[in-house]
């Protein structure tokens, strides 16, 4: 299978005062399509720096990422925008929801942004949140939203264009464990499509059986690669 992902030899230094912090140390690895990969390990380990980077939000000190044929450093800023707007989802950490917009104008934000129609865009947005658990809540602004309602958004907001990349931040972290299984069938019914990638950062044992692949980082390194299946017979991270 083709790799939908390939991460070559990245390193990230950060600066910090005088010093330099090396964060992601010649990391490489290959993610595939038609695959839900997760990221997993500890605390500052370089889990957040290195999906920023593959996803093209931040730059790599040294390496190249590339997406599908795409190399993320040969484009312009311009060209990289577009790329990133079109082909990837991102669901991070922090939710981003503009405080004067419904749920559903959030989620619709991709769609808006691509230049569909406003009803049509805010429609295909609610029906998405509904199947996550947020129908009656599509109309409300986010301060009326509890955090897992929130996330949710974010995740609607996430899938509704149909990116053939989704990349998530800990994204059933403020879920209970219903809503989490529910977000999870839904990216695993997305990553199961032939030509979708979804890459997942979580430390959340309960989603772990999702995986196809785990790639575990320690340290600014990926020190180990498994089958879902042989992760979780290993007892996890
Ligand atoms: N902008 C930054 N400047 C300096 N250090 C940073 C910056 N961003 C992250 N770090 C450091 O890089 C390390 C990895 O961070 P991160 O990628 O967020 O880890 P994780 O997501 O695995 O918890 C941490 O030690 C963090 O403090
Ligand atoms: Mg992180």
């Amino acid at each position: 299978m083709m790799a939908s992902i390939s991460i070559k030899n990245i390193t990230k230094d950060f600066p910090v005062g005088d010093e330099v912090i090396r964060v992601l140390n010649n990391v490489s690895a290959e993610i595939q399509k038609g695959e839900l990969t997760m990221l997993v390990g500890p605390s500052g380990c370089g889990k957040t720096t290195l999906i920023s980077i593959i996803s093209g939000i931040m730059s790599a000190t040294e390496g190249q990422i590339i997406l599908d044929d795409y190399h993320l450093s040969k484009m312009s800023d311009t060209q990289n925008v577009l790329f990133r707007r079109k082909n990837i989802g991102f669901i991070f950490q922090q939710y981003n929801l503009l405080p004067a917009l419904t749920a559903s104008e959030n989620a619709a934000m991709p769609l808006l942004a691509a230049g569909v129609l406003e009803k049509e865009a805010v429609d295909s947005a609610s029906k998405i949140l509904e199947q996550i658990g947020m129908a009656g809540h599509t109309e409300k602004l986010p301060s009326q939203l509890s955090g897992g309602q929130q996330q949710r958004v974010a995740i609607a907001r996430a899938l509704v264009h149909n990116p053939k990349l989704i990349v998530c931040d800990e994204p059933t972290a403020a879920l209970d464990a219903k809503s989490g299984q529910a977000v999870m069938q839904i990216l695993r019914d997305i990553a199961t499509q032939k030509d979708r990638t979804v890459l997942i950062v979580t430390h959340d044992n309960r989603i772990f059986h999702f995986a196809d692949r785990v790639l575990e980082m320690s340290d600014g390194r990926i020190i180990g690669s498994y089958s879902g299946e042989s992760f979780m017979k290993k007892g996890g991270a």
